[in-house]
């Protein structure tokens, strides 16, 4: 027979060793000794109610405590030695913990299975990974405040269909993406709720035989609850589909922004310049300037689409309970975690090191007739039915186009063939701070309303 050197914790029933590749491919230490901060942390609580409980000694506890207490100093200084052969973060910090204290630590794995001890890392991994991310998007969303502060009265172009539209402020327009990490941030302290409640104590699958107290544990760890059926508890991972999910939300908001970025800094646009330290140059063309940090932010999107796309594959299918499966959890999640995290605080300072050219913004506005809705609606108010002030309005813009002039370079008498409601009076409203003052209604681009919708902003901040 086979000796059982490589994994004790569970070879007793086995005849043979398990084979090298299968160890590695198994194992899953390389990239779960992320969680050991956290594993610790769920290990004393556990340790602490199995002592409450009477299930282990006070001195047991002690050890226990003591023993973590080293490990943790290890694994922080980087002189905790992860072995490959105890398969995964879990059983390493197990076997430390025996080899540092003896019995007890062998005692703490009471009452308790890896099943629920890493449902538990990852929710605590998580808690916290949503904490830093919604700290981090205010820090955008700080950003934007301050830059959307000095350009309520900047007017560029609003598009659709990427065609000249109407005027709006450029405030205006980075105000609707505050308003997109807003919900952003929403998403995920809605997520945190369900991220934020206690596995352990389902053990394997089923609960334990031992006289535990999982609310306690729970208190200790500040979970908001318990998870409330042992099968679930151990085998669900929505919360982590939930948490990418709104993770993929925010980098496609991202990504839209980092495309807007990307064409303005184009000189064809020239709205706006990208501070150098976030730009790269070319190897072979002397002139270029590269945005490729907002390129990357684009692409990177597509990362994190994949990990949304790959949590959601690993769960469906699998049959109840915990399956090995899960462990494929950890990469997708921690990768989305890191590119999320990176993403927000590169992007938080470079919306502060943006420069803006108003005058290139204003050129581009007044090229596209972004003012013909605003003659229609002038038009309405003089009593013409909207979709005939609409057609006059179409007549005038394309003999202004032949002209090659906008229509505010129109003299009253040529503005007066299209409609004889038209006076003096009509000019007012063809300028864009015209047409920008007249949508003065909540969520409208009017300088006053945007400046509202900013102070808003900073005091929903703030609270
Ligand atoms: N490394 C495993 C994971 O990440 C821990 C749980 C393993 N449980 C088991 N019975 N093999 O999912």
């Amino acid at each position: 027979m086979a000796t059982m050197q490589d994994n004790q914790t569970w070879s007793g029933r086995f005849n043979e060793p398990v084979a090298e590749l299968v160890k590695r491919y198994t194992a899953s230490v390389d990239f779960d000794k992320r969680l050991a901060l956290f594993d610790i942390q769920g290990s004393l609580a556990h340790a602490q109610m199995l002592a409450s409980c009477g299930i282990i000694s006070a001195q047991d506890l002690k050890d226990i405590q003591r023993g973590l207490g080293q490990i943790e100093s290890e694994v922080v200084s980087g002189d905790f030695v992860w072995q490959l052969d105890l398969e995964d973060v879990h059983l390493n910090i197990e076997k430390r913990l025996t080899t540092l204290v003896g019995d007890a630590g062998k005692r703490l794995h009471t009452g308790r299975s890896r099943n629920d001890q890493v449902a538990t890392d990852i929710r605590l991994y998580l808690r916290s990974a949503i904490d830093d991310i919604t700290l981090l998007l205010k820090g955008l969303q700080t950003s934007l405040l301050d830059l959307a502060q000095h350009h309520t009265h900047t007017i560029m172009p609003g598009f659709t269909h990427l065609q000249v539209a109407q005027p709006v402020s450029f405030a205006h327009h980075l105000m609707a993406y505050f308003e997109m990490c807003q919900r952003d941030v929403e998403r995920f302290c809605d997520a945190r709720r369900r991220v934020n409640r206690l596995p352990l104590g389902a053990a394997a699958l089923a609960g334990t035989s031992y006289p535990i107290k999982r609310e306690l544990v729970a208190e200790l760890l500040g979970f908001e609850a318990v998870c409330q059926n042992s099968l679930d508890a151990v085998s669900d991972r929505d919360f982590a589909i939930e948490f990418t999910a709104a993770a993929a939300l925010t980098m496609t908001h991202l990504s839209r922004l980092s495309e807007e970025l990307i064409l303005w800094m184009n000189p064809r646009f020239g709205f706006i310049d990208i501070a150098d330290r976030f730009c790269t140059g070319s190897s072979i063309m002397p002139q270029k300037k590269n945005p490729d940090v907002p390129e990357l932010v684009r692409g990177k999107t597509g990362r994190v689409n994949g990990n949304l796309v790959a949590l959601l594959t690993l769960m469906e299918g699998q049959p109840l309970a915990y399956n090995k499966d899960n462990q494929e959890d950890k990469e997708p999640l921690f990768d989305t975690v890191d590119t999320l995290t990176q993403t927000l605080r590169i992007y938080a300072d470079m919306m502060g090191g943006i420069t803006v050219k108003p005058e290139a913004m204003r050129r581009a506005a007044l090229q596209g007739y972004a003012t013909a809705t605003d003659l229609a609606d002038y038009l309405v108010k003089k009593g013409l039915p909207f979709r005939d002030a609409h057609e006059t309005v179409a007549l005038a813009v394309r003999f202004a186009e032949q002209r090659g002039v906008d229509l505010a370079e129109l003299k009253l008498e040529e503005l007066q063939e299209f409609s004889n409601q038209i006076t003096d009076d009509v000019f007012r409203v063809l300028t864009l701070e015209g047409s920008l003052a007249a949508r003065n209604h909540t969520g409208g681009t009017a300088p006053q309303q945007v400046e509202a919708a900013i102070a808003r902003a900073r005091k929903l901040l703030a609270s």
